[in-house]
Formats: structure tokens, sequence, C-alpha cells
């Protein structure tokens, strides 16, 4: 239960009260009837997830914030309809799967693992608005919204994908839960995550080093307490996306019987994205309503002061596991932006989750107008931000990256040091590039060397590091 303060305060809230405030980033329907038809059926559509998941995914966010985990959140940049099929979904758990079992082996801690998908169908953009040939059509916002075809019909916002968005993550959780109900992510088993293109990669043999030193282990513990080790053929995982289309979060947000308050029952976890943080925006007005876990991406603008604000006006009670704040500076802006910030918020006397998101301040255009990222980058912002927490005495919990399990050519460097001619041989994103599978687990490794290397330089010594 909430605070009497906190409840007070959320006596005018309800899940409409964020149209009384200015909101961002949102389509322009014209059609408001279809609009309305749409949220009717929407609100009426069973839910995505339970309130018990939402509730126990706070607790092990708090866990994590607390220092008892790490939490790693990765997916497409944005999700699309055609993606919507078996072999997609089952990759890219694949990949969180392998990446995680990376960072529990070297970091000894338990692994939060929550996927950038079934709902990560909207986009914000920098303009309302593209010219083509003297042609100027509404942006492309996501599959949610319209389309990413550039003809006046496609690029339409149109009332109906909205549910059609929520038919796709259905569609989506629903192949995830019935992959890890039947054992896809049983740890005796990581020969099931196998992706069949990297055979020959240069990441290979160390991946395989560390699957045989697991299942010596598994077999070990089972040979020594004589049956097998229960519970290593279950794996959470849990959704999150960018809530920002909010008549489509509108109609996600459900009481339930024997709880109090609101929930959004479209995803477990969805985050503030950087361009609709305002303090008095909608955005913030509609999360501060709800009851799940929520995350916040801080940008190399923010201040401490406005930061502190938002901060309570989202989590009141300093309730554990309630906010988690990603931070996506760029590595350039990163050493400036973030340490007044981790002051700030240390003074205060939270204890909220940090996470870092590496990409979204290092998005560079190379020649030709292509979107990249440079993998030393991203791998500097990272480095820099464990760094940074260890000063400041606060903890880096968690990291939050867009990548794919395709063998995909969309950020540079890497293992296999993709160029800049690289980039035009599989460069598929619609929206922002993303670490292919090889450039994903080798983040994963440098995480854990990261951590053993500060480990020891401390002599062991706690460093505000994810440590076991
Ligand atoms: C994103 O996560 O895809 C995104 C747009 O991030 P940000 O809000 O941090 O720019
Ligand atoms: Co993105």
């Amino acid at each position: 239960m909430p605070s009497v303060q906190a409840v007070a305060a959320l006596e005018d809230w309800a899940p409409d009260t964020w149209r009384r405030f200015p909101a961002a980033q949102q389509p322009r329907y014209d059609d408001t009837a279809q609009l309305e038809q749409a949220m009717t059926q929407l609100a009426q559509l069973p839910p995505l997830v339970s309130s018990a998941e939402i509730l126990s995914l706070k607790q092990q966010l708090a866990e994590v914030a607390a220092g008892r985990g790490f939490l790693l959140q990765g997916g497409d940049c944005a999700e699309s309809f055609d993606d919507c099929r078996a072999p997609v979904v089952a990759d890219r758990l694949k990949i969180l799967l392998q990446m995680s079992l990376v960072l529990v082996h070297g970091l000894q801690m338990p692994v939060l693992r929550v996927g950038r998908f079934a709902g990560q169908y909207a986009k914000p953009r920098s303009t309302d608005s593209e010219t083509r040939d003297g042609l100027t059509l509404p942006s492309y916002r996501g599959d949610m919204v319209n389309g990413d075809a550039f003809d006046a019909a496609s690029r339409r916002p149109d009332p109906a994908r909205l549910v059609q968005a929520h038919a796709r993550s259905a569609m989506t959780l629903n192949f995830v839960r019935a992959l890890i109900d039947g054992g896809f992510a049983d740890l005796h088993h990581p020969e099931y995550w196998d992706l069949a293109w990297v055979r020959h990669s240069p990441l290979e043999a160390e991946y395989r080093r560390l699957v045989d030193s697991i299942g010596e282990s598994i077999r070990f513990m089972e040979t020594l307490v004589g049956d097998a080790l229960t519970g290593l053929n279950r794996a959470n995982f849990y959704t999150s996306h960018e809530a920002l289309v909010l008549p489509y979060e509108q109609a996600a947000t459900r009481q339930v019987p024997r709880q109090w308050g609101w929930f959004n029952l479209g995803t477990h976890f969805p985050w503030i994205g950087m361009r609709t943080a305002d303090l008095d925006g909608a955005h913030v007005e509609y999360f501060r309503g709800i009851r799940n876990p929520i995350a916040v991406k801080v940008g190399p603008a923010m201040q401490a002061e406005q930061l502190l604000r938002l901060v309570d006006r989202l989590d009141p009670d300093n309730e554990p596991g309630r906010l988690t704040l990603i931070h996506r500076m760029g590595a350039g802006h990163i050493g400036q932006g973030l340490p007044p910030l981790l002051q700030a918020i240390k003074r205060s006397g939270r204890q909220l989750l940090w996470c870092c998101d590496p990409m979204h301040g290092n998005t560079e255009t190379v020649a030709g107008g292509i979107k990249t990222r440079r993998f030393d980058t991203i791998r500097r912002e990272l480095e820099l931000a464990f760094d940074l927490h260890a000063d400041a005495g606060t903890r880096l919990g968690g990291v939050h990256l867009e990548l794919t399990a395709d063998n995909v050519t969309e950020c540079l460097g890497g293992a296999r040091d993709l160029s800049e001619t690289d980039l035009a041989r599989a460069y598929r994103s619609r929206v922002d590039p993303r670490l292919n599978y090889e450039q994903a687990l080798e983040l994963a490794m440098l995480i854990v060397r990261k951590h053993r290397q500060d480990k020891s330089a401390s002599g062991g010594k706690d460093t505000g590091l994810p440590l076991a």
C-alpha cells in the first residue's frame, strides 16, 4: 500500500488525465471516431500480462537495486509487424539467454532479463514530417502508428494499427511463454540457443568454454545431490516498451480485483523516452498513476534539480523497485553529465536502480546518410559508466541495449571489425542501428571482464560494481 500522502496525490489521477497536459510525439489521427472505436475494442480485449507478474518483477528490480542482481534489458529498436514470426522471436530469446548466461557466470549473481519486445511498436521522431522529392508526408512512427513505405496511404496514422499492435504483442508473448514452459531456456540444454550462422564466430571458443564449464558444474552438483537440480529449466522473461502512444497505453490501464490502484497490463515494465520526460508533460502525468515498475531515459541535457523533481513525482514513496533511471548520455557527454545526477540522487537518500543505455547517445550519420554506431564508442560509454558510478559510490545495476540475433551490419567495429563499406551489406533496421549477435555477446563478455578488472584492482573490495 502506498503512503497516505501518495494516495492523496493520486486522487485527481485517472488513466485519461494525461489529456489535460501537453502530449509530445503523438500521432495526429484524422478520424477521431475511428480512434475511439479502436480504444473501446482494446479496452475490452484481455490484457497481455497480470498484476501478479508486474509486482513480482518490481520485487526483483528492488533486489537488483539493492545490489543483488543485474538487469539485462534488450531487443530491437522497433519491432515490426512483419517480424512477428516464430524464428525471429525465438532468436531474440536465444541472444538474451546467451548474454545472460555470460553475465550470470561472470558476475556470479542473478540476471533479470527484460526484453524490448511484445509491444515495442512506437517510435519518437525528431521531426513530425519527412520530405522526399518535394513530397511531404508524416514521419514513420512505428508499426503501431503508420507504415514505413513513403506514400500517403501508408504514412497516414491509422487507429486500426493500435489493435493490430496489441494482437502482435499477444502472439509474441504467447510464443515466448510457450517456449519457456516447454524447456527452451533449460540450462541443461544451452545448445537449444545456438544460432546457425555463428559457427565460425571469433567468439565461439570463449562462449563454448563457458557453456562447458557451466555444464560441468551442473553435472557435478547433480551427482552430489543425486538428483536433477530443479529450477534450471525455467527462466523468466519480462516485457518492456516505450509507452509513447498514450491512447494505446490508456486502453491497457486497468484495475484488478484485490489490488489497490491501476496497472498497465500491456507490458510489465514501460519506460518514458528521453523526448517525453518533461515534468509537466502528459507522459509523466500518465506514468505517475500506474503501479508498474517504470523506467525513465535520462539524456545529457538533464539537470540534477530537474531529475530530483521528476523522481519525486514518479516515485513519491521511494518504493523499492519502482523506478529505474536509464542514462543515455553518449561517450562524449557522460563524464560531465552523469556525476552531478549521481551525486544528487545519492544525497536524496534514494535507492533506485541505475541502468546504462550506451546506444542512444552514440548514434552518428556516415557517408550516404546511413545511421550507425561504433562498437568502440558504445563500449567506452559503458566502461565510463561503471567508473563514474564507482567514483560516486553508486552502483550501475544494468544495461539497456538495442540488439538483434541476426547477422546484420548496422553498427561498426566489434570482433569482425565491420567497416563503413560493410554497412550496406545487411542493414535492416528501419530506425536505429542494432548490435548484431556477435557484438551483443562481445559486450556481455566485456562487462564481465570490466567487472573482474575492477574487482581485482580494488583487492576484491566492493567497488559499487555488480559484485559476487
Ligand atoms: C529508444 O530507446 O529507442 C529511444 C528512442 O531512446 P531515447 O528515448 O533514449 O532516445
Ligand atoms: Co532506438
